[in-house]
């Protein structure tokens, strides 16, 4: 936090939210252990400061807290929720300032994509305070005279949550919005790379009037993940688990919910397919692209992974999309202005990229521009032509900036190559045949569909992956339907 600029007058520093303590019952506690471990900002090695390493025993007690709170805060209004909710989401966008510079200074991404991921978290818990006050029941035409058939809707209970480091502020929201929102209350972990975001937002949510009990974050570090994950999972206490993050860890939450059969929403990685069709504006496309691919450094699930462009545009729109990358790309620290790549969450992810990049080229591609890491956790924005589905990076999910570009000659060919992936979660495309635009956003198997378009993620749509991508949508009015039980209420012996 040493080379930030100073706050706004009458804002809170960035520093203000660093803390040194996790968030359980409305107060700020250390681990039973009394250990901790350290952050450190991803750019620049520093360690920004350390926070507590909580273990089963600390996760237990947080359940326990939130299964308390949950008695209370089930019985409390939509509107009452909806007031609160809506504080909190001011308080973030009135912090946003200083919650992007945290926020850029834990993960890394540069200040203006930290300030865009900081609009959108609170655009979850604003979408959320409104769509708490419509959920309805139903009440179904009787087939018998006696009797009413009614159907509630009703908050499942305690909710455990796994959050990213990608998204160390949205992906809360998404989640503990529509959570709080339905009358549930939380045990969440955050990322061990990013636990500031999330405490931010418990010290926010604590200044808004949301109850004791009602958030919890419990932070640990990588070695005491997998135990924490587990408490959460196989708690009886806890009824629903909701994690973003990658499929194996995903598949395995999986089955440690199975023994308390809970409800899961996973959203996992994804194999994005980008298709530029011969009839698509190729200028617009390399714009889309250059959302789609370079944002966050290609460190998204919704990321493009695959560029498949057609022959007959091909050589046209590697060569734009050269000059926009050579031209508008500039890789440094994100906290600098004029920084649009910041730097890749550790050194393993600079790792996989090289090793992305290596095989690809030792299978006949060809490095158009970038291609090489620049020391610490820095890796060159990247293109590669002649790239096959053989490739690791067309048949693994890349998470870092190399754009791969795949010739293809018709529809048929591309979409059978899109959907050929265990990965379903997002797919673009461009093309201006109207037909061929319909008949590809139904053909695509995945969750979402940029066409035209090449970042579409916003808090009012629902957001989720087909396949090996997930369970369950988040977001928009679907996201606040995963934290509701159906019930189904039989009124009998009426005259
Ligand atoms: C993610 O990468 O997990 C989320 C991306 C988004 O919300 O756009």
């Amino acid at each position: 936090m040493d080379n930030l600029a100073p706050p706004k007058p009458g804002a809170r520093p960035a520093s203000s939210f660093v803390y040194d303590k996790a968030f359980v019952n409305g107060e700020w506690v250390a681990a039973s252990s009394g250990k901790t471990f350290e952050v450190v900002n991803p750019a620049n090695g520093k360690v920004i400061g350390s926070v507590p390493d909580m273990d089963a025993t600390d996760t237990e007690r947080a359940i326990k807290v939130a299964y308390k709170a949950f008695q209370s805060w089930k019985e409390t209004t939509a509107k009452e929720r909806s007031t609160l909710l809506r504080k909190w989401a001011n308080l973030v966008n009135e912090n946003i300032e200083e919650l992007s510079k945290l926020l850029t200074s834990e993960m890394g991404k540069p200040l203006a994509e930290a300030k865009g991921e900081i609009t959108y978290g609170g655009g979850f818990l604003e979408l959320f305070a409104e769509e708490c006050k419509r959920v309805e029941g139903d009440i179904i035409q009787t087939p018998v005279k006696s009797r009413r058939l009614l159907v509630l809707k009703q908050p499942i209970g305690v909710s455990g949550m796994i959050t990213p480091w990608n998204f160390p502020n949205a992906m809360i929201t998404r989640k503990a919005g529509a959570a709080i929102a339905a009358g549930c209350t939380v045990v969440l972990k955050p990322a061990e790379d990013t636990p500031y975001s999330a405490l931010a937002l418990c010290d926010l949510a604590k200044e808004a009037g949301i109850p004791a009990g009602v958030l919890n974050v419990v932070t640990s570090s990588r070695n005491n993940a997998g135990q924490v994950g587990k408490t959460i999972c196989e708690s009886p206490l806890v009824t629903k688990m909701s994690f973003t993050g990658s499929t194996a860890v995903g598949k395995l939450l999986l089955q440690q919910c199975a023994s308390t059969v809970k409800k899961v929403s996973l959203e996992l990685g994804g194999n994005a397919p980008f298709i530029v069709f011969e009839s698509a504006d190729v200028d617009a496309a390399v714009q889309g692209v250059m959302g789609a691919k370079f944002r966050c450094s290609g460190q998204t699930c919704v990321c493009a992974n695959r560029i498949f462009v057609h022959e007959s545009i091909y050589d046209e729109f590697v060569q734009k999309m050269a000059v926009v990358v050579e031209k508008d790309l500039k890789l440094g620290d994100g906290i600098d202005p004029g920084t649009t790549q910041g730097p890749l969450i550790n050194k393993k992810a600079v790792e996989k990229i090289e090793a992305h990049v290596q095989d690809a080229v030792s299978k006949g591609a060809k490095v158009v521009c970038g291609g090489k890491s620049k020391g610490g956790n820095f890796f060159e924005p990247t293109i590669l032509t002649e790239v096959t589905n053989e490739m690791r990076c067309s048949r693994e999910e890349i998470f870092g900036p190399i754009a791969g570009i795949i010739r293809f000659k018709t529809e048929e060919e591309v979409v059978g190559l899109a959907n050929a992936t265990s990965s379903g979660l997002a797919g673009y495309f461009y093309s201006r045949d109207f037909s061929q635009i319909w008949r590809v956003a139904e053909r695509l198997e995945s969750g979402l569909v940029g066409v035209n378009e090449g970042v579409i993620s916003t808090p009012d749509a629902p957001f989720g992956g087909w396949k090996e991508s997930g369970l369950g949508s988040e977001g928009g009015r679907y996201g606040i339907e995963e934290y509701l039980e159906i019930k189904y209420v039989c009124m009998g012996g009426l005259q």
